[in-house]
């Protein structure tokens, strides 16, 4: 993994970010969107999640495979006090999946932010993912519980676990 690059996400990575996002769209239970993207439906998105300060994009790409994946922090709610909360969201494409390019993500992603007004960081967890759940704990977010059946995809009702870390561990 010495090769890998982790750099801010450009307009330019849309197609492959989108063509990551929409095989979990199209496949799995893992997000609750229920129709694939076009990259042109990801850029008030992609403006969401890069305003260089609290809401930042990064990719992590090889030389010889592209951008395998991104990790991400965006708004939470709307509401002006919950400014200071940031959500995080992450995914490597499929063929990225156990090699450690999502620990080496949210390595970069804490690092940037680490001198942001941001005072919780929270991620909600489709259940089950097994692989997030361990990414999520080895980065400190502790369960603050699941909402059972919330979302509606593939004819199933599924769960969403919580999670909430400080900024700073
Ligand atoms: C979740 C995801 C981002 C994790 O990134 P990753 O690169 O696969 O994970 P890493 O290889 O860095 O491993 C991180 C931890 O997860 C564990 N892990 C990885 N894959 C796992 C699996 N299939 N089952 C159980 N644990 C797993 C690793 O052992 C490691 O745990 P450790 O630090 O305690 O040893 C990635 O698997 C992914 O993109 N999954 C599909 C999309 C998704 O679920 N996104 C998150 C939505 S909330």
């Amino acid at each position: 993994m010495s090769d890998l690059l982790i750099r801010p996400g450009a307009l330019a990575d849309l197609p492959r970010l989108t063509e990551i996002i929409n095989h979990y769209v199209v496949n799995t239970h893992i997000t609750f969107d229920l129709h694939p993207f076009t990259p042109e439906q990801r850029v008030e998105w992609f403006h969401e999640h890069s305003d260089g300060r609290r809401y930042q994009l990064l990719v992590a790409e090889m030389p010889a495979e592209g951008v395998l994946g991104y990790a991400a922090t965006g708004r939470f709610r709307a509401k002006a006090a919950y400014d200071t909360t940031v959500e995080a969201s992450i995914a490597c494409s499929p063929q990225a999946t156990g090699r450690g390019i999502g620990t080496q993500l949210y390595r970069a992603l804490f690092a940037l932010l680490a001198g942001e007004d941001i005072h919780r960081v929270v991620a909600g967890i489709a259940q089950p993912n097994p692989a997030s759940n361990a990414l999520h704990e080895r980065f400190g977010f502790k369960e603050v519980g699941t909402f059972t059946a919330v979302g509606r995809k593939s004819g199933k009702y599924w769960d969403v676990r919580w999670m909430e870390r400080p900024l700073l561990l």
